[in-house]
């Protein structure tokens, strides 16, 4: 596996055709987006995808986004237009937003998991797009995770996961919005956002001059919110990591009660406790082992730091993650999203 440094601001062409070439010639590449790193191949190269598929153990009913460089190949992807999608486009590419459209012909199937919509997005990061322009064709691009695990803002992050399993990863430094981008089903009557992400509820409202509804796959756990000791284990997690996680929410300060409690009793039964909280109520957990990932006011901040704090408190073995929940507002509706999805409980 090669490692290549590339400049996030004025891409080296020379190391933008070598990272094309791999796709070209049937390869994948890990490489930066503002959002996350994607891990990308030529979207008409079906066996290339179906690698995809493999290496991150994700099962093929899982569709992947195509990724242009143009706006103008969002009309080949797609069967149909609409004046709605144009606006988004107009708004919002290149940028955080993933467009849900009728898929034409073009789109082998295992790209959209034999769905006949297909999901298009022009990332705003300049080592994303001119690898797309240098590829010649647009590039289907999951996250460059394994399947289930945190998604990674750095080149690293994406080498812990593969180890020597990938070709090529680009390191263009870490990303700035560090969660994916929004998937909004532009099909659905009204548009419903099926992920929250980079383009926020309230953006798409104001594009749509009306309301969007937001997909809930509910999970099952405890969401009774009494404070018992739970048995973490019985739900299916996504962007999780090994440590078990619960998240808390509330107002404030049943929140820093509620975490205190757990704390204490997962403490006493010897397990090794990590709390990830705001930095404004870090002081009220003197004694326990704390970690910030954001300012409470500042929802921004959170999804910067989300995966990475992540990742980092895997890395000391911790037993048990106790999440603080973010306001939702903003990009905070993302964190919790995310925060919902890795928990294995939920006070
Ligand atoms: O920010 C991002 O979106 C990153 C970067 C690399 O671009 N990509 C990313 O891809 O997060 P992935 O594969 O991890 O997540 C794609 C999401 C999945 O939840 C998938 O189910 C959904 O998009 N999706 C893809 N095609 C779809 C379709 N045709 N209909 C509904 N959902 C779709
Ligand atoms: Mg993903």
């Amino acid at each position: 596996m090669q490692i290549i440094k590339i400049n996030a601001t004025h891409p080296e062409p020379l190391k933008i055709r070598i990272a094309a070439n791999v796709i070209r010639s049937g390869g994948l590449v890990a490489f930066p987006t503002e959002t996350v790193y994607g891990l990308g191949a030529a979207v008409l190269d079906a066996a290339a995808v179906r690698e995809i598929f493999k290496v991150k153990k994700r099962p093929f009913t899982d569709p992947l986004i195509v990724h242009i460089a143009a706006k103008q190949d969002y009309f080949s992807l797609a069967d149909e237009t609409s004046k709605l999608a144009e606006r988004f486009m107009e708004r919002f590419w290149p940028g955080p937003l993933t467009l849900i459209a009728k898929k034409s012909s073009i789109v082998p199937e295992i790209v959209t998991a034999g769905l006949n919509t297909v999901a298009i997005r022009m990332p705003a990061h300049k080592i994303a797009l001119s690898l797309i322009k240098t590829v010649g064709m647009p590039v289907a691009a999951p996250s460059a995770n394994l399947f289930g695990r945190p998604s990674p803002t750095t080149a690293q992050h994406v080498s812990d996961d593969f180890a020597d399993k990938l070709e090529l990863i680009i390191d263009g430094g870490g990303t700035t919005i560090g969660v994916e981008s929004t998937v909004l089903d532009l099909t659905a009557i009204p548009p419903q956002i099926l992920r929250p992400g980079g383009i926020t509820r309230e953006e798409i409202e104001e594009t749509i001059g009306g309301k969007v509804t937001l997909f809930s796959a509910q999970k099952h756990g405890n969401l009774s919110g009494k404070t018992s000791v739970p048995s973490p284990g019985m739900m299916n997690t996504h962007y999780a990591p090994r440590a078990k996680l619960i998240f808390v929410e509330g107002d404030c300060t049943s929140v820093v009660r509620k975490v205190q409690k757990l704390a204490d009793s997962f403490g006493q039964q010897g397990k090794k406790v990590v709390i990830m909280a705001m930095d404004e109520s870090i002081s009220n957990y003197n004694g326990f082992s704390v970690r910030s990932f954001g300012k409470r006011d500042d929802p921004k901040s959170c999804a910067y730091n989300l995966f990475s704090v992540l990742r980092s408190i895997d890395k000391e073995e911790t037993d048990i993650i106790i999440a603080e929940s973010v306001v939702s507002d903003g990009l905070g509706l993302a964190v919790v999203d995310r925060l919902r999805k890795a928990a294995t409980a939920i006070f």
